[in-house]
């Protein structure tokens, strides 16, 4: 069952990542070419954009996150490594979410808005993936790093829960 859930996770993280390189390109190049301005060149740039983003590459990012969560439970993995992972993750999705939106103002644009520089995406997406896959494939201790961080936030402090939520 582990073994399903983690091919599972594993193709929808490929088909997602590779979607997450496709679309900057795809929206940098594609979508500055001249061609833009005939209606063939802006058709068939809104057919790959929107049906790769929103019958493939998102698909495939919900897979990947749903069934990540269900591992997280089967394997109770609450590793520090882990938490790290998340917060990587969050940037990913952040790049996938400013993808859709510049998708849909280029549609709606109806081929007047000016593209910015999606390309530049790249460089903050390719270290995230890297950094996924170290962090999930090492499994660090970040003992080092944890100690870095503020005692607030590495300790209980010991306060009574407010009245209103005690059972009792
Ligand atoms: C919210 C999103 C995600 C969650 C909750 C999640 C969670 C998990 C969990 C719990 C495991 C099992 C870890 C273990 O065997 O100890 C796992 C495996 C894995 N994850 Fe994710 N993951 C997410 C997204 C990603 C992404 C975006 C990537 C790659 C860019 C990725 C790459 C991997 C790989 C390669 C494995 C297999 C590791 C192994 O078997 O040793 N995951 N994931």
């Amino acid at each position: 069952m582990i073994a399903a859930l983690k091919a599972a996770h594993i193709i929808a993280l490929c088909i997602w990542c590779a979607g997450l390189i496709l679309l900057p390109i795809l929206l940098h190049i594609y979508g500055r070419r001249p061609e833009m301005r005939s209606q063939a060149g802006f058709t068939e740039f809104r057919w790959l954009t929107h049906y790769s983003y929103i019958a493939v590459i998102t698909p495939a990012a919900v897979i990947a996150v749903s069934v990540g969560t269900v591992l997280i439970f089967a394997l109770e993995v609450l590793s520090a490594w882990m938490l790290a992972k998340l917060i990587a993750v969050a940037g990913m999705v952040l790049l996938h979410a400013w993808m859709g939106h510049l998708i849909v103002q280029a549609g709606e644009g109806r081929g007047d808005f000016p593209l910015p520089m999606a390309g530049l995406s790249l460089l903050a997406l390719v270290p995230l993936i890297g950094l996924v896959l170290w962090l999930v494939l090492a499994k660090p201790s970040l003992e080092e790093l944890i100690a870095l961080l503020p005692s607030i936030l590495q300790e209980p402090r010991g306060n009574p829960i407010p009245a209103r939520l005690n059972p009792l």
